[in-house]
């Protein structure tokens, strides 16, 4: 059955973080549900020079203002659909940023225009193809249901909120360019202290929203994580889920995974410590060796972990960090890592095969985040046996069992849990990964327990499909 999804990112062939490889591994796995996806970007440079022998399915005359098509073309296995307007997607650099880290001028402009080419696909249908469900993503696709209602499209929405941080905000005096007429400019509809909302017209418009994981779908709720829409959240609590992410475990697989040397036990996976100490310059040492590889961004904690550092070195850790983003952030790393030659090592940049060379080459995954709706590193962690220590929060807390005592004497331990957002919680949890890991075969037992915690997306993809089901035939009872 025809489904739609409309993103701004999509792995391989764009990807800022974890939202990309979710939208590029969601056809995979929905297909085996019987859901046929294809998958409506916008034609970055980048995605441009990535397709092969494109098809024009459509051509708009008159998108908000631009002559836009719509290019059908499959790449790595995925079904594309992509927007085509030189004059605002055909640019060097960052989807969202430009060259200097700003958001781009006219990022209200560019969504809007990906959400209402949705909205027209699924009001015309392309040669016959016809969606009966079109999935959202982010606040990028969050104005689609307000076009889908303006152009009269009848099919059911779903709203993935991957990161409620991010609102897509833009000023009332934009309502005539992006063609939304005022009558949904209320508190109700996309209204947010006198702004346009787009994340907020996708949590209002969308037939059903859901989130990433289920103790993030009950944090949104809240204050101190609804960034301000949990009021709206809680509005739409009946129509609100959420479903677990999963990764994509061909890809990373310990016993095939041409990055690194592949493994099948924890006991064999030091040949990759080894080549990951030589790399990055760290000291032969008997104390544990972490990795983080993130975004430096504040959702992230990674500043808390600068507090909680010198306690975690003074207790024979080690830190291999890869990372980018906040500028200051970046500096404060690599001053660190020049103060503990041997101790700590950073590299800031963006490296996927650095990273599979870091998760199977540790034997810790720090992620201290303040908030975190899934997460996906702290699964490929547990898939490379490098034990996750992660902050008690969203998917984090979903993912991950805590080595306490019930935990231990259950031997069912995968990791380590602690107490978002404060270092001492944090330094406890380190000290506490070294005490385990000074007992090597109660470290092992974790290591072998985390390697078998499911992690693909066996458990999640019928929920999907439940979902789109669900939505699918309310509009259509008697299908
Ligand atoms: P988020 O989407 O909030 O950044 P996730 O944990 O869901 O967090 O996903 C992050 C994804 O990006 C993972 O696939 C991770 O391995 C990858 N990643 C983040 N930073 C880097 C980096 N500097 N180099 C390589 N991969 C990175
Ligand atoms: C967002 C979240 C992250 C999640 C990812 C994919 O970027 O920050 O926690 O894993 O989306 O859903």
């Amino acid at each position: 059955r025809p489904v739609l999804a409309v993103a701004s990112e999509c792995a391989p062939l764009v990807k800022t973080g974890g939202l990309a490889d979710v939208v590029g591994a969601l056809p995979h796995v929905m297909a085996r549900q019987g859901w046929a996806i294809r998958t409506l970007l916008p034609g970055y440079r980048k995605v441009m020079t990535a397709l092969d022998r494109p098809k024009v399915a459509l051509k708009i005359p008159d998108l908000l203002g631009h002559p836009a098509r719509i290019l059908a073309a499959q790449v790595a296995g995925l079904d594309l659909l992509v927007l085509d307007i030189p004059a605002l997607f055909d640019r060097e650099g960052s989807p969202y940023l430009d060259a200097d880290g700003n958001d781009w001028r006219d990022n209200d402009l560019r969504f809007a225009a990906l959400s209402k080419a949705a909205a027209l696909i699924a009001r015309d249908g392309l040669d016959g193809w016809c969606p009966e469900v079109i999935h959202l993503h982010d606040w990028q696709a969050g104005l689609t249901p307000v076009y889908l209602a303006q152009l009269n499209a009848p099919q059911p929405s779903v709203l993935t909120i991957h990161n409620i941080a991010f609102h897509g905000l833009t000023g009332p005096e934009r309502l005539p360019a992006l063609d939304l007429s005022s009558e949904r400019f209320t508190v109700d509809g996309f209204e947010y202290y006198g702004h346009v909302s787009a994340l907020k017209a996708g949590l209002t418009g969308a037939s059903a929203i859901n989130t990433v994981s289920p103790s993030y779908a009950q944090e949104l709720t809240t204050e101190a994580f609804g960034m301000g829409l949990e009021g709206v959240i809680r509005k739409r609590a009946a129509d609100l889920c959420g479903i677990l992410n999963g990764i994509d475990t061909d890809t990373w697989d310990p016993a095939r995974d041409p990055m690194i040397a592949p493994f099948k036990t924890p006991a064999t996976k030091v040949a990759n410590t080894r080549i990951l100490r030589a790399e990055f310059g760290l000291d032969e040492a008997s104390g544990p060796l972490s990795v983080v590889v993130s975004r430096l961004s504040d959702q992230k904690g990674l500043d808390l972990l600068l507090g909680a550092l010198p306690d975690y070195l003074a207790a024979g850790g080690q830190l291999a960090l890869l990372g980018s983003g906040d500028r200051r952030m970046e500096h404060d790393w690599l001053q660190t890592a020049a103060r503990h030659p041997g101790k700590v090592a950073v590299r800031i940049g963006y490296d996927e095969s650095l990273s599979h060379r870091m998760y199977a080459g540790a034997d810790a995954v720090l992620v201290p985040s303040r908030f975190e709706p899934c997460g996906l590193t702290q699964m490929y962690g547990l898939r490379y046996g490098a034990v996750p220590v992660v902050a008690r929060t969203g998917g984090l807390a979903d993912t991950v069992i805590d080595a306490n005592a019930a935990a231990l004497a259950a031997c069912c331990a995968t990791g380590i849990l602690h107490a978002p957002g404060s270092i001492p919680a944090l330094a406890h949890a380190l000290r506490h990964l070294c005490a385990l890991h000074a007992q090597p075969e109660t470290f092992r037992k974790i290591q072998r327990n985390a390697m078998k915690h499911p992690v693909g997306w066996e458990a999640s993809a019928p929920l999907y499909a439940a979902l789109y089901a669900r939505l699918a035939d309310q509009r259509n009872p008697q299908a």
